[in-house]
This record gives structure tokens, C-alpha cells and sequence, in this order.
């Protein structure tokens, strides 16, 4: 079942270091997908480690539902930055992975072939690309079934083809099993075209600095008019825009 996930008032420092994170509140809705934009080093890693319950926050609460992160052990899947495969296991054994607490999992295979690693099931990792080894890494990630879904740039190695195509598998996994989701891209568009909300952060330390509700697919203007308002957001003017309307689907943010 997908869990409502709240965070509020979070903030993070590591160490003695100054504040990453700082006054964050954000609420996804059960079965809601969130993408997280904002300039590198900002803290979007480390917001998200914050929901999966990798990081502790040193101000406010993360909840799952109504607990505390720290008290419930929700079926979370989280993508890294990297693939994080175990080298010494095949393909298919590491997607396995990703379905030994749940009931019902999805069965390895036909993740596998749905993000067009069929014929890698036996592969060792280290016999793909950054690319084949990411696709797998989500395999992983969806073989639970989770009802709260991590992406951190999933899709960051990856051609803009398969990007588009890992980006329609998203979006069958929501109309199976709508697991909230919360998505760290670079891509604008990317968020635009899977997102029901765009979170901007920004700052130092960084904090929520304009939520935006993604407009109807169909909605060419508005979706054109939202774009360019947020790469204004990270400084880049109208010829970034024309730029990065050329090449789409990569209006980047650097
Ligand atoms: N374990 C840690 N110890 C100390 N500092 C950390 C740690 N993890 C992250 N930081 C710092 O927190 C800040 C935010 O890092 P984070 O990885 O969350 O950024 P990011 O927005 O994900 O960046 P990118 O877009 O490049 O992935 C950086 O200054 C980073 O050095
Ligand atoms: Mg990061």
C-alpha cells in the first residue's frame, strides 16, 4: 500500500559542518510522484537518504505514514546515483534481491525484459555497461513491489532513447502498483513528463523553494511557460531555453 510521506521542518548538518538542509517541508500524497530539482551539491542526495532512512535529520521529523522513518520498515526501494550491484551475484540474482522480503514479488525475468535486459539474466555485473548496470539497479528497486519508490538521477547514464523508454516503464509500474514516488533529476523535461509536482530546492543551506503542480500532458503552452520558469530559477535565460529546446530531452540543470 502506498504511505504518505511527510517531511517537516528537516534539517541536516553532518558533523560539525554548516547546515545541508535546513526548514524542509513536503508532503507526497500516497501514490503521488514527486521529482526533486536543484543545482549539484544542494542536498537533494541527502534529502532523499533522509526519507529512506539512511541519514538521521538533526531538525524536524521524517514520517512514513503517520510513524517516525526510524520506527516502520515500509517496503522502500531506493535507486542510486550508481548502480550498486553485487558483483559477485548475476543479473537476475541481484534483481532477486530486491524481492526477498516481499510477497507477490514481480517475478526477475520480466523486470529484466521490461527494462530490455532479457538476455542479460546470467550476466555477471561487471559484463555491463553504466547504462545496462543502472536498468538492472531499477529492476531491483521495482522487484519489491514498494510502496515507497527512491530514484536519485536513475537515468543519469543512460541515451535519451532509453531514458524515454526507463521513463514509460515508470510510469506502467505507477498504473500497477502507484507507489509514492520521490525522483532526483537534472532534466527538466524528464520531471515535467513524469511528475504530478516539481519540488525546487535551493540555497545554503538549501530549502524548498518553489513547488510547482506539473500541467496536463496535453497542455503544450503551459508545459513550455513552467519550463522556462524554472530554468530561470537556476539561472539559465531564454538561449539556454532555445538551446535546450533543441536537444530535448535534456534542459539540464548543471
Ligand atoms: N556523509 C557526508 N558527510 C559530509 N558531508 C556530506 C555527506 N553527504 C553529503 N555531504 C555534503 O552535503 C552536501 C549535499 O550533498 P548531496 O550529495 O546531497 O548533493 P546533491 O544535491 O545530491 O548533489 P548532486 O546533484 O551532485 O548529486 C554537499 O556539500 C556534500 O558535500
Ligand atoms: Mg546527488
Amino acid at each position: 500500500m502506498a504511505e504518505r510521506v511527510t517531511l517537516a521542518g528537516v534539517g541536516k548538518r553532518f558533523g560539525g559542518g554548516p547546515a545541508v538542509l535546513q526548514g524542509i517541508d513536503l508532503a507526497l500524497a500516497p501514490g503521488e510522484f514527486v521529482a526533486l530539482l536543484g543545482a549539484s551539491g544542494c542536498g537533494k542526495s541527502t534529502l532523499l537518504r533522509l526519507v529512506a532512512g539512511l541519514e538521521q535529520a538533526t531538525a524536524g521529523e521524517v514520517r512514513l505514514g503517520e510513524a517516525p522513518v526510524r520506527d516502520v520498515d515500509p517496503r522502500c526501494a531506493v535507486v542510486f546515483q550508481e548502480p550498486r550491484l553485487l558483483p559477485w551475484r548475476s543479473v537476475a540474482a541481484n534483481v532477486a534481491l530486491g524481492a526477498r522480503h516481499a510477497g507477490g514479488a514481480a517475478s526477475p525475468q520480466r523486470l529484466l525484459d521490461q527494462v530490455g535486459l532479457g538476455d542479460a539474466a546470467g550476466a555477471w555485473p561487471h559484463q555491463l555497461s553504466g547504462g545496462m548496470a543502472q536498468r538492472a539497479a531499477l529492476a531491483r528497486a521495482l522487484a519489491g513491489r514498494p510502496d515507497v519508490l527512491l530514484l536519485d538521477e536513475p537515468f543519469a547514464a543512460l541515451d535519451a532513447l532509453t531514458r524515454l523508454r526507463m521513463g514509460d516503464l515508470l510510469q506502467d509500474v505507477r498504473a500497477e502498483t502507484e507507489p509514492t514516488t520521490l525522483m532526483v533529476t537534472h532534466d527538466v523535461d524528464e520531471a515535467l513528463r513524469l511528475a504530478d509536482r516539481l519540488v525546487l530546492l535551493a540555497g545554503q543551506p538549501a530549502a524548498v523553494r518553489a513547488v510547482y503542480a506539473a500541467p496536463p500532458r496535453h497542455d503544450a503552452a503551459a508545459i513550455a511557460r513552467l519550463r522556462a520558469e524554472i530554468l530561470g530559477h537556476f539561472g539559465l535565460g531564454a538561449d539556454a531555453h532555445a538551446h535546450a529546446r533543441a536537444r530535448p530531452p535534456e534542459a539540464a540543470i548543471a
